[in-house]
């Protein structure tokens, strides 16, 4: 399918130097230069804002098959495409899970035949997400999607000798394994941080060594396996010293953080509002600090967003009753802009790194993540770093709207998405196939 040409007048790249044009056909990068003619290209006046590589989220939940009431491919895709991503991938706890390749088949098929962003599914590491027996993984990676990376997530893989074969299975094969650090025998009943803030408001505590513990042991076994692991949304301080550590003795382990986790912290308690209930669970203003210092040193690789759309009746009801998770493709590039851009901790030029190049590169997409350079896929976000806007859960595009930013006034928006060469969204609405 070919698209007519566009040509974007006046963009930044990576909001450095003077504008330029950039002309895009057949899906690529064609031309990039000052003053070019639109030569019967679609002209879109870009006024001098800031072109970036689309965003690749490795931690998105769309909910179907399963949950379609709360989210489905197609809402969470026009999402994505509406924060500026052009590829997400789906965590593998649906209903059924993704533990099969009909099922991983079923989504990428899904996913394309909407085209607003490339969906790639996350096949389960065990049977059910039950951490007893490896799911086939050869299968799912082999299959129409080619899984690239899997995950229990919603659950850790808490047997070792099970992570073990799971990485050495996934070195074979040459796949990520991505791994929500929990030890669950330290969370029984556990709803928040444990910290003095729950401790006053009488919520069970999820200790920070439930997480830290089982980033070492994985640490420890991505070493004697020679091979990589992935850490899901870390948030703890100590999270970030064992990243150091195992890094530095050339172990071969990645991590994201959340955007929710580098802005928010436990005083949200206080409200009692189950919209803040995540796991892992807001940690404190000293972790807050050393996630961010260690995304912008690269401790911490790339932001992914675990977006969690939950029903209003699984958010709306007692703090211990509802379920964990919050929006996030929506929000997550302005929540960047406040936490690091802002605040001089991140250049625009480290944005790409964080939220494209990075994700794409630890699973291994070739087609994501690329400079912005003629012959390139044109998988590109144009981004408004000036205006503000402000948040209202119900106006996003997902079904849900548990938004833990409701009414906060937010810097920066996504003002054009392109998904080789055809644009997905742009200026607030998407632009279905
Ligand atoms: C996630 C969900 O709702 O599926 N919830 C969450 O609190 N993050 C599961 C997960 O990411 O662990
Ligand atoms: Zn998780
Ligand atoms: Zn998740
Ligand atoms: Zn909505």
């Amino acid at each position: 399918m070919t698209n007519t040409p566009i040509l974007l007048r006046e963009v930044r790249l990576y909001g450095e130097g003077e504008p330029v044009d950039v002309r895009v056909r057949d899906g690529q990068i064609a031309e990039i230069g000052a003053g070019l003619d639109a030569d019967g290209a679609t002209v879109v006046e870009a006024g001098g804002h800031i072109l970036l590589p689309g965003f690749v989220d490795l931690h998105t939940h769309l909910r179907e098959p399963g949950r379609e009431d709360t989210e489905t491919i197609a809402t969470g895709s026009a999402a994505a495409a509406l924060g500026g991503y052009t590829a997400v991938f789906a965590m593998a706890n649906t209903d059924p899970v993704a533990d099969t390749a009909v099922i991983t088949d079923h989504v990428w098929r899904r996913g394309r035949e909407i085209g607003l962003v490339d969906v790639h599914p996350v096949g389960a590491v065990t049977v059910g997400l039950k951490g007893k027996q490896l799911a086939e993984l050869g299968a799912m990676s082999s299959g129409k999607a080619r899984v690239k990376m899997f995950s229990d997530d919603g659950y850790c893989v808490e047997d070792p000798l099970i992570m073990r074969r799971a990485l050495e299975y996934a070195r074979g094969l040459g796949v990520l394994i991505a791994q929500h650090a929990e030890e669950p025998r330290l969370t029984v009943g556990a709803v928040a941080h444990e910290g003095p803030a729950a401790a006053r408001l009488g919520l069970t505590g999820w200790p920070r060594a439930a997480e830290e513990s089982i980033v070492a042991r994985d640490a420890l076994l991505a070493r004697d396996a020679g091979y990589r692991v992935h850490i899901c949304h870390a948030s703890t301080a100590g999270t970030v010293e064992l990243l150091k550590w195992a890094k530095s003795q050339g172990i071969s382990i990645t991590a994201e953080v959340t955007p929710h986790h580098l802005m928010l912290d436990d005083s949200r308690l206080e409200t009692y509002d189950a919209v803040n209930k995540v796991n892992p669970p807001l940690r404190e203003t000293s972790d807050v600090a050393a996630l961010r210092q260690a995304l912008a040193e690269g401790v911490i690789d790339c932001v992914a967003t675990d977006h969690a759309p939950h029903a209003a009746q699984d958010k709306c009801c007692e703090f211990a009753a509802a379920r964990p998770g919050m929006l996030g493709l929506q929000t997550a590039l302005s929540i960047i802009i406040d936490t690091m851009v802002r605040p001089g901790l991140l250049t625009w030029r480290a944005v790409a790194r964080v939220m494209s190049e990075k994700p794409a590169q630890i699973v291994g997409l070739t087609d994501q993540g690329r400079p912005i350079e003629v012959g390139e896929p044109a998988n590109l976000t144009l981004v408004d770093p000036e205006t503000h806007w402000v948040v209202q859960g119900d106006a996003f595009a997902s079904i849900s709207d548990n938004t833990p930013f409701e009414g906060l006034t937010l810097p920066g928006q996504v003002r054009l998405t392109m998904l080789r060469g055809r644009i997905t969204a742009e200026e607030g609405k998407v632009n279905a196939l």
